[in-house]
């Protein structure tokens, strides 16, 4: 197996990364069908990733045999009303399918972990879908525990709630 180096994401990975959130997303899809993708996401996705890949986020890519496998993003968020200020929110982490199993999605978070502890971020979230088992049990391995649950309802005008 070659080995695998993770660097910063340069603009010309933005392709493949776009790739890569295609499969996180139709995954988290598959595990729950609020989490289908708008028309368009894509698109949305891709000039995001444009705007702010050289500076605002902490963006990482796995290469393996010069073929970018996985990638991971997280941002700084303003948290005015607690005493830590803010915290680091990870966005995605996504490796290929035929990659997995390796360490990659481990050394993936690993390098984000320090480019939030560069940024002197010590707290951070990440949002699981709860009905996808491999990304729960990959985020406890990384070290987190649940501390707040996101709960869901879907409204109609003529329902009651007693
Ligand atoms: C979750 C995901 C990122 C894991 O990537 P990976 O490269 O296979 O993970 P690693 O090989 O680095 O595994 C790290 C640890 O997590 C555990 N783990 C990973 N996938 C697992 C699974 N499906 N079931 C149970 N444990 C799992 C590993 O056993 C490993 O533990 P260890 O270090 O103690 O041996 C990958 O499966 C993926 O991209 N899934 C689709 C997208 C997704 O759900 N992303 C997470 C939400 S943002």
């Amino acid at each position: 197996m070659e080995e695998t180096i993770v660097r910063a994401a340069v603009r010309d990975d933005i392709p493949t990364i776009v790739s890569l959130w295609r499969v996180l997303q139709e995954t988290n899809a598959l595990h729950d069908p609020y989490l289908t993708p708008g028309p368009g996401s894509e698109d949305w996705f891709r000039e995001y990733l444009k705007a702010r890949i050289d500076g605002e986020i902490g963006i990482f890519v796995a290469v393996c045999a010069g073929e970018v496998v996985g990638y991971t993003f997280g941002q700084i968020v303003q948290r005015p009303t607690l005493a830590a200020g803010e915290c680091g929110y990870i966005a995605d982490l996504c490796v290929r399918p035929d990659s997995r199993g390796h360490g990659t999605g481990r050394r993936l978070y690993e390098r984000l972990r320090i480019w939030f502890i560069d940024n002197d971020v010590h707290n951070i979230e990440v949002q699981v879908v709860r009905a996808n088992p491999a990304s729960q049990a990959f985020w406890r391995k990384m070290g987190f525990g649940e501390f707040l649950k996101t709960l869901r309802t879907e409204i109609s005008i003529n329902q009651g709630n007693a």
